[in-house]
This record gives structure tokens, C-alpha cells and sequence, in this order.
């Protein structure tokens, strides 16, 4: 059975990716330091496929934590989720963000250079082409100046691990996600943003829910469809499977070159103003929202030409905008149910 370690494994992306790697028979090892999940989220996979994961609580930038793990854990590949990834916060707090984001890679590959190890799956970013300057959006696009100090270290990333791919011979993909969105069809996991959501959908399955007012849509007056901004939402559960697809590639030595990017989206626009009719239409609820002004940073349109990921992974997204709105707003509800239930078992504590 091949051991896979998966970086952020506790993660929105990354838990379902542990739950399709386990599906297909992997060995799943996790590392991540719960800054952006919660220990829970290893139940609910383990409840899920009733395999529990490997779990490893240590923050990635401890180089020492690294070497520890890799002395005492072989594996045949890594998936590497874990990192800040909150455009706006990013602006905030930037050092944070290099550090965070750079150092817990490097350490990760120069392991992987002691040990002699391959087999690296990037979770990369459409934000790296900025406001392309043709739609769909190809690889061969050219990468723009990052909007926020988050893209930048998607972007020096990528250019970190083609550099230690040179030089040390390790096999790598990056994988540049358009706008995952949706959860698992148990509802068991999902998007959990802390806070306020930053995210299109956590807002409106939250408003939807009671939870927020009213929606704010940032902007109608773009040079789009409706006004409002365009963008490639992709199922979480199609892009956790193309995390797959990815890594047999390495695995079963497939790729072309050692170092491959490939675009991951559904290939299909959605405006804010669809999006939003969409969710309507598969919640059978009418969502109060009202128009603002434009947020900073944000580009006009992005959705992915998928014909590179077609022809050489043979993958294409399965799942519609309306199956991951219906899976968002299934899990959004069984978020509260748990609350729900939360509060009366801790009200008849008391
Ligand atoms: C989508 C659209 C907003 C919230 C970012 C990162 C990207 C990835 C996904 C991490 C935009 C509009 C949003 C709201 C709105 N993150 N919107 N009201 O900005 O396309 O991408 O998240 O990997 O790297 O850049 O996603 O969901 O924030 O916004 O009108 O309350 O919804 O203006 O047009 P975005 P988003």
C-alpha cells in the first residue's frame, strides 16, 4: 500500500483529498498544525471511509519537527496543502505570510532532498495570472505580479519547487486551482471559515442560514454578462480526485517533464449575480442581498481552459455549479444541526 503524506490534510481542500486517497487505497499520513481547522475534522474522515489517517500535530516551519517526521516516516509522495491562504488577511500581515508559506515548503523539499524522495503535488492558484489578458485562461498564460502578498508565495513557490526540481531531480506538479467551492456529500466536511467569511459561498450559505444579514456583491459594473465578476467554480470533490489522477502520474512515472503545471477548473464562468441563482434555485430560498462597490484587488473574470488537464491527466470536472451549491448549503445546514445540537447539550449542562 503506498504512504502518501498530505501537508494540511485537516484542511477544506485537503480533507477531501485524504477521503478520495483513502478511497483509492492509499495510506494516508497527515501533518498540520490546526491554525486553520480543528482536530474534529480527523473524526469525520475517519467516520467517512473508517480508516483513521496517521495524524502529526507540528507546524511545518519547525525544521527540526520536519527532519524528526521524515527520519521516522517513509513516503511515496507528498500532497502539500498546508499554508495562510487568505487574500486579504495576506495584505495585513505579509511576513507572516512568506514565512509561513516559504518556509514550511523549503523545509518540506530539502527532506525530501536528504532522503531521496519524489513525488510532489503543489496546491497552486489561479491567482498567479492575475487579470489574465485572454479567457479561458491557458498555462501557457503568462504569470502577472501578484494582487496580494498570498498569490506571491504561490508564485515564488512554484518557482522554488522548479528550481529544486532541477537541481535535485524530484518529480513535481503543480496543480492551480480556479475557485473550490462545495463539501462532501455526507456533509461531514466542508469549507469552515473562521470568522467572517472572505469567500463567495461560506457568505451566502451563512446568510442563507441567518447567520449573516445580507449579502454584499462587490461590484455590477464590470464588463461582464450581468456587471458582476466571473469565475470558475470548480467542486472540491472534483478537484480532490484530480489530486489522484496527479500523483498516479508521478507514481507510474507518466509525466513529461519533471516539473508539470496544469490549470484546475471546470472550464465554465459563473458570474457573482448566476451564482447566487443558482443557490436560489437548488435551496429553494430567496437570498437578500444588495450591490456595493468593487472589492480591492478583485479581477473582472477567470475561468480555466482545462484542454491541458483533459488530454494529459484524461480528467475533466464531473460535478455541476448546482451540485456543489447544493452540497455547500447541505453541509452549511448540518453545520447548524451540530451547533444546534451543541448548545442544548451544553444548555442542559448548566
Ligand atoms: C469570488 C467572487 C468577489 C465575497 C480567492 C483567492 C483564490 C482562492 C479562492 C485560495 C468575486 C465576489 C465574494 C462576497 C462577493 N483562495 N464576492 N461578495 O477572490 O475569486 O479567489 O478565493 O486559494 O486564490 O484569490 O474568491 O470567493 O473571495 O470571490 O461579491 O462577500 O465573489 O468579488 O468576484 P476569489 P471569492
Amino acid at each position: 500500500m503506498k504512504k502518501i503524506l498530505v501537508t494540511g490534510g485537516l484542511g477544506f481542500i485537503g480533507s477531501h483529498t485524504v477521503v478520495e486517497l483513502q478511497n483509492k487505497g492509499f495510506e494516508v499520513l497527515i501533518i498540520d498544525n490546526l491554525a486553520n481547522t480543528t482536530l474534529e475534522v480527523l473524526d469525520k474522515i475517519t467516520s467517512i471511509t473508517t480508516i483513521k489517517p496517521a495524524f502529526f500535530n507540528f507546524d511545518l516551519k519547525d525544521r527540526k519537527a520536519v527532519q524528526d517526521f521524515f527520519n521516522n516516516n517513509f513516503v511515496d509522495g507528498i500532497i502539500h496543502f498546508a499554508a495562510s491562504k487568505a487574500v486579504g488577511e495576506s495584505v495585513q500581515i505579509p511576513l507572516d505570510y512568506y514565512e509561513n508559506n516559504i518556509i514550511s515548503l523549503t523545509n518540506i523539499l530539502q527532506e525530501m532532498k536528504v532522503k531521496n524522495l519524489s513525488n510532489f503535488i503543489f496546491s497552486s492558484s489561479c491567482t498567479v495570472y492575475g487579470q489574465a489578458d485572454e479567457l479561458p485562461i491557458t498555462e501557457n498564460a503568462p504569470v502577472k505580479p501578484a494582487e496580494s502578498p498570498y498569490g506571491n508565495t504561490k508564485k515564488i513557490n512554484e518557482e522554488i519547487i522548479a528550481d529544486a526540481v532541477k537541481a535535485h531531480g524530484l518529480k513535481a506538479i503543480s496543480l492551480r486551482y480556479f475557485n473550490p467551492i462545495g463539501a462532501h456529500a455526507t456533509a461531514k466536511i466542508g469549507e469552515l471559515p473562521i470568522g467572517v467569511p472572505q469567500n463567495l459561498i461560506p457568505f451566502i450559505t451563512q446568510t442563507a442560514v441567518g447567520i449573516r444579514q445580507e449579502l454584499s456583491v462587490f461590484g455590477n459594473d464590470y464588463p461582464t454578462i450581468d456587471g458582476t465578476a466571473v469565475r470558475d467554480y470548480i467542486h472540491v470533490v472534483d478537484l480532490a480526485k484530480v489530486h489522484i489522477v496527479a500523483l498516479n502520474r508521478l507514481l507510474n512515472n507518466q509525466q513529461k517533464n519533471n516539473y508539470e503545471v496544469f490549470n484546475v477548473g471546470t472550464g465554465k464562468g459563473s458570474s457573482v449575480l448566476e451564482v447566487i441563482n443558482a443557490f436560489e434555485k437548488v435551496s429553494n430560498i430567496k437570498l437578500n442581498y444588495k450591490i456595493v462597490g468593487r472589492r480591492e484587488g478583485d479581477i473582472t473574470a477567470a475561468y480555466a481552459d482545462t484542454n491541458l488537464a483533459n488530454k494529459e491527466l484524461k480528467w475533466k470536472a464531473e460535478l455541476t455549479l448546482e451540485d456543489a451549491l447544493l452540497s455547500a448549503w447541505n453541509w452549511q445546514l448540518q453545520l447548524q444541526l451540530a451547533v444546534g445540537s451543541w448548545q442544548f447539550s451544553h444548555k442542559k449542562a448548566f
